[in-house]
C-alpha cells in the first residue's frame, strides 16, 4: 500500500500541466519557447497571464494532493515525503519524457498540506526576494534555503539534512537559469522575451 500510495504521488506530479495548456489552448509546445521551461514563469512568458494562473493553481493543487495521499488512505508516511515525491514528478514526468518544471509551484502546494507556517515564511521570502532582484529564479533558490533555515528550529532532525539536499536539487534545476545570469541573459519577471527566443 505505502509502495501505491507513493507512486500515485509521483503520477499525480507528473502531469504536465504547462504542457497540455499549451498543446490543447495554444497550440504551442511551450520546451520549445522562452526558457523552455514547462512551468508558470515561462507559460507567463509565452502563453500570458490567464495561463500561467491555471498553471500555477493545478501545479500547486498537484503538490496538495499527493501530500494528501497518506491522510486520505491513512498509511504511515509523512505527508512531507509523499509532497516530495510529488514534486519529483513535477519535475521529471514520465507523461513528459522527464521534461519537467522547477519545483515551486508544487512544493507550494505540498507545504501549504505540511506545514502552513512554513509555507507562509517559504513564499513571503521567495516573493521578496523576486520583488528584490527581480530575478524569479533567485526566488526559486531562495525557497530551499528558506525550507532549510525554517527546518532548523523543526523537532524532526532529518529535515534539515532533506531540505539541504532540497537545496542541490533547486540549484540543479535551476543550472542554466545561473549560465544565463552570469552571461548577463537571463529574463527579469517583467522581460516578456527571453534573448535567443
Ligand atoms: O520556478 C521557475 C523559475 O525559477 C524559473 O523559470 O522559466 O525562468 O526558467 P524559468
Amino acid at each position: 500500500m505505502i509502495w501505491l500510495i507513493l507512486l500515485a504521488a509521483y503520477l499525480i506530479g507528473s502531469i504536465p500541466t504547462a504542457l497540455l495548456v499549451g498543446k490543447y489552448f495554444f497550440h504551442v509546445d511551450i520546451r520549445d519557447h522562452g526558457s523552455k521551461n514547462p512551468g508558470a514563469t515561462n507559460t507567463l512568458r509565452v502563453m500570458g497571464k490567464r495561463a500561467a494562473t491555471v498553471v500555477l493553481l493545478i501545479d500547486v493543487a498537484k503538490g496538495m494532493l499527493a501530500a494528501s495521499l497518506p491522510l486520505i488512505f491513512n498509511i504511515p508516511v509523512e505527508p512531507l515525503y509523499a509532497g516530495l515525491i510529488g514534486v519529483i514528478g513535477h519535475c521529471f514526468p514520465i507523461f513528459a519524457g522527464f521534461r519537467g518544471g522547477k519545483a515551486i509551484a508544487t512544493t507550494a502546494g505540498a507545504l501549504l498540506i505540511v506545514d502552513f507556517g512554513m509555507f507562509l515564511a517559504v513564499y513571503v521570502t521567495f516573493f521578496a526576494v523576486i520583488f528584490v532582484s527581480k530575478y524569479v529564479f533567485m526566488g526559486s533558490i531562495s525557497v530551499g534555503i528558506a525550507m532549510f533555515i525554517y527546518s532548523l528550529f523543526s523537532p524532526d532532525i532529518n529535515e534539515p539534512l532533506i531540505f539541504t539536499a532540497f537545496i542541490i536539487f533547486l540549484i540543479f534545476l535551476h543550472r542554466s537559469n545561473l549560465q544565463n545570469f552570469f552571461k548577463g541573459i537571463e529574463p527579469k519577471i517583467n522581460d516578456k522575451k527571453v534573448k535567443g527566443d
